[in-house]
C-alpha cells in the first residue's frame, strides 16, 4: 500500500463525506444563442440525438476514492472548502497521490450499460478526463492515467475504451466528456506559480510557447479518443472558461468566474476538423462557447423556463454531486421522471448524472432508482422518445409532445399520490375521428368536454394506484 492511503485526511474524508462541498455553488452558465451547424452529417446526427431524450453522464475518476467533489477541491477559489488544519500544498500532494490508490477491481462496464439501458437511457457521456487531468483512458500524452496505477494489469484497464464498447453493445449513442482545463499539466498550472483559480496560472501572452504546448497536448489527447476508441457520436467539452476572448460577453461575465485579460483558446477549428474526419457527423458540445462548436446547448442543473427551439440538453445529477459521494441524497424516481417529462416537452434531452464507487460499481440505491425510472418508461416512453415539442407544451401539470399525427399528454402526479378517476387538461382536445389511448393499459379511454377542458376517465385498473405520471395518446381512430 502506497504512502498516503491511511493519511489522517483520507480517514477524515471517509468519516465526513460532507466535506465534499456545496456543488451547487458552481453552476456552469449556459448560452442563450445558437448557431446551426453547417455540416449536413452533424445536422442529421443531431436529429437522431434529439429522438433519444434520456442519457446518462458518468463522472468517474480518482475523486471516487475518498468520495468527494470531482476535481474542484484542487482549485483555490473562495467558494471551495477543504478540511481544516491541512495546508493547500499538503492537500494537493494527497490528492495527486490518489492515483496510486485507485483500483476499481469490480469494474463491470457491461453491467453499467445494461442497467442504463434498462433505465430507458439511450446515450452515454463518460468522463474521459476531468479538470484534475486524470485520464480514464490510456493516453500516450501523460502518465497521470488509469493505466499507470494499480489497475494497469486489469484486462479492462483502459476504462474509457471498455465503457464505450459496453454501451455501444447495448445500443446507446456514445459521448466523450473531456475537460479542456487540465490542472495536472505543467502547461496549464505551472508549478512556478500559485494556483489561485481555474484558469492557467501564468500569463499566456508572456509564455506563448507554453500555451502552444498545452494546445498541442489537448489536440493529441482528443485525437487519441477520436481515432482509437471506436465510434464516438458526441464530443462533450467541459470547462467553458477555456474559450476565445471574443466569445466573452456580458452573459459569460455574469457567471462570476475569474476571466483573464487574454484569450484562452485551444484550437477548436483544428480539433473539430480532425474529430469529424475520424468520426463523420460528430456532434460537438463546446459548452457555453456559442458559435460553430456548440452544436447543442447544455443548461446545467436546471430546466429552461420555456420551450427552446434549438437542440439542448439539461444535465443534472441524481444526487447533489456528479461523482460518487457517500450518503449523497438521491432524487426520487418520481422527481427524475417529472424532470424528464418537462424537459422533453420543452424540446430538450435530459442527461442524468451518476457517480460509480471507487470499486467500479454503481451504488445499489442508484441501481434501484434507475430500475424504477425504467419501469415507468417501459410503458410510457412512447410519449417522449422520438417526439418533438409542440407549441402549447404545457397546461398545469400536463405536458404535451407530438409525433406525426399523434399528440401525447403526460399528466404528472405528486410524489406518493394515488391516480385520480379523472384527469383534465385544456389545450389539446381530440378532433373528429380521434381516440385517446392510455399508454399503460394500451386501451382507449372515455372522455368528455367540460367547458374549455377535456376530462379523461382513467382506466379502473390504474385508479388508486401510485404512479409518477399517466400518459395518453391522442390519435386518429384505428
Ligand atoms: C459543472 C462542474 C463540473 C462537472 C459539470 C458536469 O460544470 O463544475 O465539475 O463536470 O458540471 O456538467
Amino acid at each position: 500500500m502506497k504512502k498516503g492511503f491511511l493519511s489522517p485526511l483520507f480517514l477524515l474524508l471517509l468519516c465526513f463525506p460532507g466535506l465534499s462541498l456545496a456543488q451547487t455553488d458552481n453552476i456552469h452558465g449556459t448560452s442563450s444563442t445558437y448557431q446551426v451547424p453547417s455540416d449536413p452529417l452533424v445536422q442529421a446526427k443531431l436529429e437522431t440525438w434529439q429522438d433519444l431524450k434520456f442519457g446518462i453522464i458518468i463522472h468517474w475518476g480518482v475523486y471516487a476514492v475518498p468520495g468527494m467533489i470531482e476535481s474542484w477541491a484542487l482549485c483555490s477559489e473562495d467558494w471551495i472548502t477543504r478540511p481544516e488544519g491541512m495546508s493547500y500544498s499538503d492537500f494537493k500532494r494527497w490528492y495527486w497521490n490518489l492515483s496510486n490508490i485507485f483500483n476499481p477491481v469490480n469494474f463491470n462496464p457491461e453491467r453499467w450499460a445494461r442497467v442504463s439501458r434498462e433505465a430507458g437511457m439511450k446515450y452515454l457521456v463518460f468522463t474521459t478526463k476531468h479538470h484534475d487531468g486524470f485520464a480514464m483512458f490510456d493516453t500516450r500524452q501523460s502518465d497521470y492515467k488509469i493505466t499507470a496505477g494499480p489497475f494497469r494489469h486489469h484486462p479492462k484497464a483502459n476504462v474509457a475504451y471498455h465503457v464505450f464498447e459496453a454501451y455501444r453493445q447495448e445500443g446507446l449513442m456514445i459521448g466523450a466528456y473531456f475537460s479542456k482545463p487540465d490542472w495536472h499539466s505543467q502547461d496549464f498550472w505551472w508549478d512556478k506559480y500559485a494556483t489561485p483559480n481555474r484558469n492557467p496560472n501564468y500569463n499566456i501572452l508572456k509564455y506563448p510557447e507554453k500555451w502552444k504546448a498545452f494546445q498541442d497536448f489537448t489536440f493529441a489527447q482528443i485525437q487519441e479518443l477520436m481515432q482509437d476508441y471506436g465510434a464516438i457520436d458526441i464530443l462533450w467539452l467541459d470547462g467553458g472558461w477555456i474559450r476565445p476572448k471574443h466569445t466573452v460577453n456580458d452573459e459569460v461575465r455574469a457567471w462570476g468566474a475569474p476571466i483573464p485579460d487574454w484569450s484562452q483558446e485551444i484550437d477548436m477549428p483544428a480539433i473539430a476538423e480532425m474529430g469529424r474526419k475520424a468520426q463523420p457527423g460528430l456532434i460537438i458540445a463546446d459548452r457555453t462557447v456559442h458559435g460553430p462548436y456548440e452544436n447543442y446547448l447544455t443548461p446545467e442543473r436546471r430546466i429552461p423556463d420555456t420551450k427552446l427551439d434549438h437542440p439542448w440538453e439539461s444535465c443534472l445529477p441524481l444526487g447533489n454531486n456528479w461523482g460518487y459521494v457517500p450518503n449523497d441524497p438521491l432524487k426520487s424516481p418520481t422527481t427524475v421522471i417529472h424532470t424528464l417529462v418537462e424537459v422533453v416537452a420543452k424540446g430538450g434531452n435530459l442527461l442524468l448524472g451518476i457517480g460509480p464507487q471507487s470499486d467500479g460499481t454503481f451504488p445499489l440505491e442508484v441501481e434501484q432508482r434507475l430500475q424504477a425510472i425504467g419501469a415507468w418508461l417501459e410503458t410510457n416512453g412512447e410519449a417522449l422518445y422520438g417526439t418533438r415539442a409542440v407549441d402549447r407544451y404545457q397546461d398545469g401539470q400536463t405536458f404535451f409532445t407530438g409525433k406525426g399525427e399523434t399528440t401525447y399528454a403526460t399528466h404528472l402526479l405528486p410524489e406518493g399520490e394515488a391516480v385520480p378517476r379523472d384527469i383534465r387538461w385544456a389545450g389539446h382536445l381530440p378532433g373528429r375521428g380521434q381516440q385517446i389511448t392510455c399508454l399503460e393499459t394500451g386501451k382507449s379511454v372515455k372522455w368528455r368536454i367540460e367547458g374549455e377542458q377535456l376530462v379523461v376517465e382513467v382506466p379502473k385498473s390504474l385508479v388508486g394506484q401510485e404512479r409518477p405520471a399517466v400518459a395518453f395518446a391522442l390519435a386518429p381512430m384505428q
